[in-house]
């Protein structure tokens, strides 16, 4: 596979972030799923979870910074590279992704037009994405900007997409395994809804747990015998 690096300099910096999440991740998702399509003799995957993942944050990212005055260079380019090489689960392995994605930032960025000295905070944001609960706000505000995308891009309708495409590459799986992991779920997000840094995510993050919580009593209602709940 071609590294977006070898292709010259003059590329944009969102160009490089993304060509090069695109070429770390889809090699990584033909080789966790051990299928693959083939696209006009290219080897694609059937289902890129976390490019998909990663571009819902970003768009989360462009709507939040306007709206809290954080610098959108820095959380986007974080955003776009804040899970660069995590790669689908290995149980057994330490997850050091975070520090792993931090440490290639600089190599990505090099010969673009992104700000150097924005680096550092980039860096900053991701190393300190990871986890599902916060004991206290993040600092500074494009750090806290870049934990509230990420988290909020596991809540709404597009992760539940996300969810439903990717559920099937760990094990076999059935409507009533995605319930059950979807009721399971639901009570994580009561921590991460809690832990939004920007009173803009935290809204955000109230209604689209709201609109979980109706889709899976939904589902509990088509798929229990007999009827559990009642519909919404
Ligand atoms: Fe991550
Ligand atoms: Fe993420």
């Amino acid at each position: 596979m071609k590294s977006p690096r070898m292709e010259g300099s003059g590329i944009g910096w969102r160009e490089r972030c993304e060509a090069e999440l695109k070429a770390f991740s889809e090699a990584d998702s033909i080789r966790f799923w051990g299928i693959a399509h083939e696209v006009e003799g290219e080897a694609k995957p059937i289902f890129n979870y976390r490019f998909e993942h990663t571009t819902a944050a970003v768009k989360l990212g462009r709507w939040l910074c306007p709206q809290v005055g954080a610098d959108l260079e820095v959380v986007e380019c974080a955003l776009w590279l804040h899970d660069v090489r995590k790669k689908l689960k290995d149980p057994l392995s330490k997850d050091t992704h975070a520090s792993d994605a931090s440490d290639c930032v600089a190599e990505i960025l090099e010969g673009t037009d992104f700000p150097p000295e924005k680096i550092g905070a980039v860096r900053h944001a991701i190393e300190h994405h990871v986890g599902l609960r916060l004991a206290k706000k993040l600092e500074p505000l494009e750090t806290a900007c870049v934990w509230d995308c990420d988290k909020l891009s596991k809540l709404g309708a597009a992760s539940l997409i996300h969810f439903g495409c990717i559920s099937g590459a760990f094990q076999p799986i059935t409507t009533e395994d995605i319930l059950q992991r979807g009721e399971a779920w639901l009570e994580l997000c009561k921590g991460i809804v809690a832990s939004m840094n920007t009173a803009p995510a935290q809204a955000e993050a109230e209604r689209r747990l709201r609109f979980l919580t109706h889709h899976y009593r939904q589902l509990a209602h088509e798929w229990r015998e007999p009827m559990e709940i009642s519909a919404p």
